[in-house]
């Protein structure tokens, strides 16, 4: 397995064992939930494709899988202006939308895609973060739904990237 990008060395943070026991909690509450309820779920690209992957094969409902697509990362590890590069298809009015995040950083794109969601009238909304980052915020996100919350790190695998490599790993890895 790789153990370093671009000269830079990972430390496990979070194995997949761990990982794929907290997305089945997780699925579970989400199906508990949202009985009865028309659910969407939007994937935020690139990052969250992996738990959003995962996710929804243990949610036991009928569900709509739909993705959005932004650029926040400009440089490798500094957070630049976000950009709307895809919008979901799906109709969202008096829809129920649960938005799939990989990581919650500083809000910043989260922000974004909320109010962006909000203003189409969903009939409900919330968001799931696979992971959220112990750290004060100037921008308030509400998160319904978090995997694991981890120290204010860089991390990369299960989606997550460093200069868009490593989302290919199973686990989570600090960079060192
Ligand atoms: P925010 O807008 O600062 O909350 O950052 C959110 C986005 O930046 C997430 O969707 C991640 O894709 C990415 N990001 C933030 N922190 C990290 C990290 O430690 N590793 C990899 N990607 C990150
Ligand atoms: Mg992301």
């Amino acid at each position: 397995m790789v153990k370093e990008i671009r000269g830079r060395k990972l430390n496990l943070l979070i194995e997949s064992s761990e990982i794929k026991q907290k997305v089945c909690e997780l699925g579970k509450q989400i199906t508990e939930d949202y009985k009865d309820k028309d659910l969407v779920l939007i994937g935020i690209l690139k990052g969250g494709f992996i738990f959003l992957a995962d996710l929804v094969r243990t949610i036991e409902l009928k569900t709509e899988i739909d993705f959005i697509r932004v650029s926040s990362y400009k440089e490798e590890m500094y957070p630049g202006d976000i950009e709307l590069l895809t919008e979901p298809q799906s109709p969202i009015k008096d829809r129920d939308i649960l938005l799939v995040e990989d990581l919650l950083d500083t809000g910043g794109t989260l922000e974004f895609i909320r109010d962006l969601i909000l203003s189409n009238e969903p009939a409900s909304f919330k968001i799931c973060a696979f992971m959220t980052k112990r750290k004060t915020r100037d921008i308030a996100i509400d998160v319904d739904y978090v995997g694991f919350e981890i120290d204010d790190k860089f991390v990369v695998g299960y989606g997550t990237d460093f200069a868009e490599q490593g989302r290919n790993l199973p686990d989570i890895y600090v960079v060192e």
